[in-house]
């Protein structure tokens, strides 16, 4: 029976990855920051498997080790870790919240290297293991107000491409996942957003993926080629497609509400809200 670990586990997407991996026999840890929510969540799943709920905060560097020891030192070898705890906050330029640009960057980065510093001398001592971290492809290109989220995607999108090449000969998987949007409590908020995919699917279609051995997993596929190929757009023409018009929704948000086919965006439509918004 294999062994997993999921951050950000009390709701969302880390809840359903910790369902979607009790129903394939996996025993799993499951980490968050609050306690009672994780306590509900992990009887619910114990119906199912074996589950541990460790409280804890993932940029807290001495507690995420800790769990990783609390789970091996009970279950034994880690052999999945899942860096999925994040935080989405906007950080627009003008009166920009430099307090949470950090806390984007300390939550969704440094919190994914607390987990992989903990997880991954015990995968190197047995030369085996698999190390995901859920990115996403606002890392690739994101909109406005929201720089510091895609700054932190992106950072972890850089790490994980960067150690699969030391750790992939070592015999441990490095998985980078870059999701569309997924409805979520985090995104369930009214605001409409084109070609959305549910959870359970996402939390399957990941898990699938890492057991085929994919090292990198983007879905859904049409949004993933459409934001892939912005990439490659000049800066000059992605600015025309998607600057911000003074609250004036962008011709590129028009077109993704259209291709979604879920009605226009109003006029002051904004994917990422300031924190007071939200
Ligand atoms: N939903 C989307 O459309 C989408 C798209 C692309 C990528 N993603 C990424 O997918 C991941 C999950 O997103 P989601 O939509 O499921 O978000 P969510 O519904 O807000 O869930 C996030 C989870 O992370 C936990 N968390 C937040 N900060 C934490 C911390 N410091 N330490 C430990 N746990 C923490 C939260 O629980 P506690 O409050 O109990 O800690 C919560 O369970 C994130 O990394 C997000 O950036 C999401």
């Amino acid at each position: 029976m294999k062994t997993a670990i999921v951050t950000g586990a009390a709701g969302g997407l880390g809840l359903e990855l910790c369902r979607a991996l009790v129903l394939r026999g996996y025993r799993v840890a499951m980490f968050s920051r609050d306690a009672a929510q994780l306590e509900i969540e992990a009887t619910t799943l114990r119906a199912k498997g074996q589950v541990i709920a460790l409280p804890g905060d993932v940029t807290d560097t001495a507690r995420v080790r800790e769990a990783v020891e609390h789970v091996e030192a009970t279950w034994g070898p880690i052999d999945l870790a899942i860096a999925n705890a994040g935080i989405r906050n906007a950080t627009w330029a003008e009166d920009f919240p430099l307090g949470w640009a950090k806390r984007l960057m300390e939550t969704n980065y440094f919190g994914m290297l607390h987990l992989f510093d903990a997880v991954i001398p015990r995968m190197l001592d047995r030369n085996q293991g698999c190390f995901v971290g859920i990115a996403s492809l606002a890392g690739i290109r994101c909109l406005p107000g929201g720089s510091g989220y895609g700054a932190s995607k992106a950072a972890m999108q850089a790490f994980l491409d960067t150690v699969r090449l030391e750790l992939g000969p070592r015999g441990i998987q490095v998985v980078t996942i870059n999701p569309w949007f997924i409805r979520t409590p985090a995104k369930d908020d009214g605001v409409p957003r084109p070609m959305m995919v549910e959870v359970d699917w996402a939390a399957n279609t990941i898990v699938s993926g890492i057991e085929a051995g994919k090292k990198q997993i983007e879905f859904p596929l049409l949004p993933s080629l459409g934001w892939k190929l912005l990439r490659l757009f000049p800066n000059s023409a992605f600015a025309w497609l998607f600057g911000h018009r003074h609250g004036r929704s962008s011709i590129g948000l028009k077109i993704l509400m259209l291709a979604g086919k879920l009605g226009r965006p109003s006029s002051n439509h904004r994917l990422f809200r300031r924190s007071d918004e939200s």
